[in-house]
């Protein structure tokens, strides 16, 4: 026998058994973002290296370390999307959307790939649902957007999840900060890891974020940024707390949340769940007024958040919260001989038509076997079609459930009879 092939480490296949779960939370989803305005926006899966090194971050571990890179037929090296984010923006510019009216709202439901070390809830291949808000500076706008999430997560029944939120100012509050976060991290410069000696260079904010545990030590004690906003980042933080609190919308303020992307100015948050182990922000997005800039367009604000779904799912499983199985087939039609399958066939397919799940055997079982199956995928009704049946035009329809059997007209009249005694039986148990 040839050898199984094997997925790759860090990717999971969502198999037919469980993919209900995902399509009744993507529906969630993309029906609240229905309601707060957002149409959705597809964009290719792998982009130019450029868009993430500029977009992103050159000095970011989602660029420098984790970044999936493939080098085409013609030899150019291109990398797979590792966020949504970018992508999103550069579609924007490159269809002007702005002339479409702003703000422009898009979501989006995409795989990310990022090079990372596998754990519970963090993959190499994984799913975001994101939402984007191109063109808006009002305060007003970050806490709607946090309100879409909050909203979300409401819908889905999660609980104790925990929003946190900072403010990270814009480069101008930056430059003193960067200022003294040097200051800092220079004092301690020998035992910082060799990525955060360039990025004490670069961009110091970035070690705020190293995966390194002695880094992380390091990095607790380090000036904050929030003490460093300038006015307008100040009153504009102030404002969103101020909306979120009029929604009604818990949050508590950590200073220590700086995101792990370059992108972001002023308000950063996520939203953060109990019991699915270290990996356990579910959502994490904020304000970035400067991206579309740095991508070649004029300056325009923006803001988003991302949700990964696995972490979603996991959030829902841990928490007990039950997700509505799919409805199952209303019949399953057993036939036996030539006549009797051609039978069924035409009728699986006229309530197939009607938008009803109907099945019957294209495996060649015999009729014990098909009635096993029948049972296995949870038929409704059962009939059970030979000679007989065929040349009097008429059958015994098998509730499962009750095994109450009840006679029914083959042919054109099967529809008619079968619609009254599925609906009959539907509101006997409602
Ligand atoms: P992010 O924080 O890198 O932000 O990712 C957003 C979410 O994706 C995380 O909170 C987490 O739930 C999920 N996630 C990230 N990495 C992994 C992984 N390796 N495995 C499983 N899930 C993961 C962004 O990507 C930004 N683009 C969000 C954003 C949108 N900001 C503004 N707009």
């Amino acid at each position: 026998m040839a050898q199984l092939i094997k997925k790759i480490k860090g990717t999971e296949d969502i198999l037919p058994r469980d993919s209900y779960k995902w399509q009744f939370v993507e529906k969630v989803l993309a029906d609240e973002a229905r309601v707060f305005g957002f149409k959705e926006i597809r964009t290719p899966v792998f982009e130019q290296t450029a868009l993430f090194v500029r977009g992103v971050g050159e000095g970011t571990d989602v660029v420098q370390k984790e970044m999936y890179t493939f080098e085409t037929k013609g030899g150019e090296s291109l990398p797979l999307r590792p966020e949504g984010t970018a992508g999103s923006a550069r579609a924007l510019l490159e269809h002007a959307l702005v002339n479409e009216g702003l703000p422009i709202k898009a979501n989006y439901f995409t795989t990310c790939y990022r090079y990372e070390k596998p754990q519970a809830g963090r993959q190499r291949e994984f799913h975001q649902f994101g939402m984007e808000v191109y063109g808006a500076n009002s305060p007003l706008s970050d806490a709607e957007l946090i309100c879409a999430g909050a909203s979300i997560f409401e819908r889905l029944q999660l609980k104790n999840l925990r929003l946190e939120i900072n403010s990270i100012g814009c480069p101008k509050c930056r430059a003193e900060y960067h200022r003294a976060l040097k200051e800092y991290f220079e004092s301690k410069k020998e035992n910082l890891c060799g990525t955060c000696h360039s990025r004490l260079e670069k961009n110091p904010m970035r070690i705020l974020d190293c995966k390194s545990p002695i880094c992380k030590e390091i990095a607790k004690d380090a000036p904050k940024i929030i003490d460093f906003l300038c006015e307008d980042c100040e009153s504009h933080f102030s404002a969103v707390k101020t909306y979120l609190d009029a929604a009604e919308v818990k949050y508590t303020v950590n200073p220590s949340i700086v995101r792990g992307l370059d992108y972001y100015t002023n308000t950063v948050f996520e939203f953060i769940a109990e019991g699915i182990g270290a990996q356990s922000t579910v959502c994490g997005g904020g304000r970035y007024n400067g991206l579309i800039e740095e991508l070649g367009g004029n300056p325009l604000p923006a803001l988003g958040f991302a949700i990964g779904l696995e972490r979603l799912l996991m959030v829902m499983e841990a928490q007990g919260i039950e997700i509505p199985a799919p409805d199952k087939p209303v019949l399953y039609i057993a036939a036996l001989g030539k006549e009797a399958e051609i039978n069924a066939f035409k009728t699986v397919k006229t309530l197939r038509e009607a938008g009803l799940e109907a099945h019957f055997d294209i495996v060649g079982r015999g009729l014990k076997a098909q009635m096993k199956y029948a049972d296995k995928i949870g038929a409704k009704f059962t009939l059970v079609l030979g000679d007989n049946e065929i040349a009097e035009q008429k059958a015994q329809l098998k509730n499962m459930e009750t095994s109450e059997k009840t006679e029914i007209r083959l042919g054109e009249n099967f529809m008619q009879d079968f619609m009254a005694i599925l609906l009959a039986s539907e509101n006997k148990f409602n």
